[in-house]
């Protein structure tokens, strides 16, 4: 495998000094971009270019062609390979979100699902990880990325996207044995997914638990951290004489950071709720942090978005540590010189931290 030649990103991961803040965005690759757009109706759809291994390192690279500052790749997937792959048979209707054929709402359903074979039953998504590691060529770092098994089994249970999740809490109010059935299968494919995925190529990996915070406080721990915690001590944690890093994300979770600092995750992602200097006050010590932009920031001027990225750093602080990020997936509708102006700045910005 070939050097990298930036590896700003794994450095602020392990807190190793750096000249400037490093920068990627969630949902970099998508449909704000033209090219984006073109990729996926040459593939027919937004599956057609996931399961294919050559569309799906077109479009992880072409935001990192578009602005050559970004500091990491992520492989373009989805969470919802998972599920797929036990047979729900995962589809997307245009403007609906994605849906499922079957759901998962009985002891019979849950007894029923298979763990997936991560090469077997996932290996598009292993061969998209290897071709992009060959194409990147060690110019930035990959991510490859999972759900949570809480924010899986939400859309497993409900059939597809919800407001209030109404089936799946539920099922684990009401039978929460059933539940624990689910997540711990849930929490075994991740694993095993995940390793494969570092197996492959992976360099740092991300855990999405977009639905977590939607949790009270003790079923937060119950159903969603208690399993993130089984998938952090089943990880590979090097490769290649390298750490490879482990970065959990609860949307929603700022009033939980010191519980998912002490599962051993290397950093945790940040929504835009919380201040990240307080972050770093409360748990800094032991995690690095990543965030936390409200996306919708970009829908700004381009000196709100400079004078935003600059409070952002301000409140962080001098050091290393932190890697900027959007606190959630950047939206369709934003213009991408907007995204430019964002990314730009991050490094513009910070390099006096750093001195
Ligand atoms: O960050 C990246 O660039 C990597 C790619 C990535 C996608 N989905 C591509 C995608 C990642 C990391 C995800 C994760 C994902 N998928 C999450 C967790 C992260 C989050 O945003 O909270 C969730 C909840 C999903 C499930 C899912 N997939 C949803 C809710 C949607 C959107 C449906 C819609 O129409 O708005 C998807 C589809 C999806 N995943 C798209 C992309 C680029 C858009 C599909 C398209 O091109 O039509």
């Amino acid at each position: 495998m070939s050097e990298l030649k930036n590896d700003r990103f794994l450095r602020a991961l392990s807190k190793q000094a750096v000249d400037v803040t490093p920068v990627w965005m969630m949902r970099q690759a998508g449909r704000y971009l033209p090219e984006y757009r073109a990729s996926r109706s040459k593939a027919g759809d937004f599956m057609s270019l996931c399961m294919n291994p050559q569309f799906a390192c077109e479009v992880t690279m072409q935001p990192l062609d578009r602005y050559p500052l970004l500091d990491a790749a992520i492989l373009f997937s989805d969470i919802l390979t998972i599920p797929d792959a036990m047979g729900l048979g995962l589809y997307f209707e245009t403007g609906e979100g994605p849906r499922f054929k079957k759901t998962v709402r009985t002891a019979a359903d849950v007894d029923a699902l298979p763990i997936p074979d991560p090469h077997k039953d996932l290996g598009y998504v292993m061969d998209a990880v290897s071709t992009i590691r060959r194409e990147l060529n060690g110019r930035v770092p990959l991510i490859g990325f999972s759900g949570s098994p809480w924010t899986l089994a939400t859309y497993m249970v409900e059939g597809g996207s919800s407001k209030d999740f109404r089936l799946a809490k539920a099922l684990a109010f009401n039978s929460p044995e059933l539940m624990h059935a689910l997540l711990d299968k849930l929490a075994q494919s991740v694993t095993s997914y995940l390793n494969a995925q570092i197996n492959a190529g992976a360099q740092a990996v991300q855990i999405f638990d977009t639905w977590g915070g939607a949790l009270s406080h003790n079923a937060y721990r119950e159903f969603s951290l208690a399993y993130m915690q089984k998938i952090v001590d089943g990880l590979v944690r090097e490769k290649d004489g390298r750490a490879v890093p482990v970065i959990l994300f609860t949307k929603n979770g700022g009033q939980w950071l010191e519980s998912i600092a002490a599962t051993g995750a290397t950093a945790l992602g940040l929504d835009w709720t919380t201040d990240i200097g307080e972050a770093r006050r409360r748990v800094g010590g032991k995690v690095a942090l990543q965030g936390n932009m409200d996306p919708t920031m970009l829908y700004a001027s381009p000196q709100r978005i400079r004078q935003e990225v600059a409070t952002i750093l301000e409140s962080y602080g001098h050091g290393s540590g932190h890697i900027f990020n959007l606190g959630h997936g950047i939206t369709p509708e934003v213009d991408p010189e907007h995204a430019r102006v964002f990314i730009e700045s991050v490094h513009e910005l910070s390099d006096k931290y750093h001195r």
